[in-house]
């Protein structure tokens, strides 16, 4: 070997020590399998967070318990969560409103191909029968998070929605996984919250309830390959209820699939509600299998009568493009655009749409509009707006 390669040899050896993140392997901290790790996972942390080179905190192979902890930063240099085992919640009843909860880190990585399971089915039997379980824990909540990556990791069965962004930007979802029961009660599976620059990508989705839902103040978010349903399909909204929401701008849904769900892809806000705004929504390349009201538009959202249905949104919609979208409906109204009548929808566009209603008393699928007079082109199936719509 030559002076000049044993110096570059010298300077790569240097640079992977210096870019080798320090372990903080549980164990040492006292964890141990079929434990609780809590209190080795927290101090494991504390240590790794004060570290000034990059850290990783390992949970080997094997099952654990774990009951609810919370990771907050800021932290001295990147740190990555290494779970290769299986964590399964405490099933004592808790007032905590997370089960896992990381706040305030910038560069969090949590990946190694772990499983955490919630334990919801233990949980909701408390509940009765169909009963909304109120104050049950979020399996993780990702508060104020700046650059994170959440990759081959299960999350499961959740007591109530699986995750929870609020406050983040540029956190990525990739390979991640949610699984719950279709009757699962207020299950969501991702919900974002006045967040930017979130994506979800090659990821897989099962629950009872919204597989990803966006909310008030969010920008530039990304769902990209990820299969959906059992579930209530892909929603930005519900939007309108509360004061002072900030606009949703920048959403693009594409080359998904959605199988046997309750709802495609949707954007919905209350009607007689408090104004706000929803801009720039592109939904495309998108697989419908078996799926109720595939494509909506929802100004008139009023789950459980809480409102006056009759009295309009004051939500603002503009730029909605829904490109390619194939597949079966399970409901006889596989697209509607129902818009507000006081503020009637702006630039929507839709192209290459084949719905076939999969039913028995409709020989064909429907298409109703209001308040909205979209761009059409490319094969339309059902015929653009071809079917009335009762006004609102
Ligand atoms: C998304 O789907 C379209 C149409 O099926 C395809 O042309 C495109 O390559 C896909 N993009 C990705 C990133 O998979």
């Amino acid at each position: 070997m030559g002076k000049l390669s044993m110096a570059a040899m010298l300077l790569i050896l240097m640079f992977v020590s210096i870019v080798e993140a320090q372990v903080f392997d549980i164990g040492k901290y006292g964890g141990k399998p079929n434990s609780d790790i809590a209190q080795a996972l927290t101090s494991a942390y504390k240590e790794a967070c004060a570290s000034t080179t990059p850290s990783k905190v390992v949970v080997p192979k094997g099952t654990y318990n774990l009951s609810p902890v919370k990771f907050e930063g800021p932290c001295k240099a990147p740190i990555e969560f290494q779970i290769q085992g299986t964590i399964i919640a405490a099933t004592e009843k808790t007032t905590e409103p997370s089960w896992v909860r990381f706040s305030h880190i910038d560069k969090l990585t949590v990946s190694g191909g772990g499983v955490f399971d919630g334990l919801g089915p233990k949980a909701w039997g408390r509940c009765g029968k169909n009963a909304y379980c109120k104050n049950l824990p979020i399996n993780f909540c990702f508060d104020f998070i700046t650059g994170g990556l959440i990759t081959d990791i299960t999350c499961k069965d959740s007591k109530q929605f699986h995750v929870n962004v609020l406050g983040c930007k540029d956190l990525h979802f990739v390979r991640f996984t949610i699984s719950a029961s279709g009757e699962s009660i207020n299950t969501d599976g991702i919900h974002i919250g006045r967040s930017s620059g979130i994506k979800v990508i090659d990821s897989n989705i099962k629950t009872g309830d919204d597989c990803v839902s966006i909310g008030d103040g969010c920008s530039d978010i990304t769902v990209e390959k990820v299969t959906c349903g059992p579930g209530h399909g892909i929603s930005v909204g519900s939007l309108g209820k509360y004061e002072k929401e900030d606009p949703v701008t920048g959403v693009t849904v594409r080359n998904c699939t959605i199988t046997g769900t309750m709802n495609g892809v949707r954007i919905k806000t209350w009607p007689d509600s408090f104004p706000g705004a929803v801009s720039n929504m592109h939904f495309e390349n998108i697989i419908m299998n078996n799926v109720g009201n595939p494509v909506l538009i929802d100004q008139a959202y009023c789950p459980w009568n809480q409102c006056n249905a009759k009295v309009p949104s004051n939500v603002k919609i503009s730029g909605v493009t829904f490109k390619n979208i194939k597949g079966t409906s399970s409901t006889p109204v596989a697209v509607k655009l129902a818009c507000s009548g006081r503020f009637p929808c702006q630039g929507v566009e839709i192209a290459d749409i084949d719905l076939t209603y999969t039913g028995k008393e409709a020989p064909a699928a429907l298409s109703q509009c209001s308040n909205v007079k979209p761009k059409v082109s490319g094969k339309m199936n059902p015929p653009a707006c071809s079917a009335p719509i009762s006004a609102n």
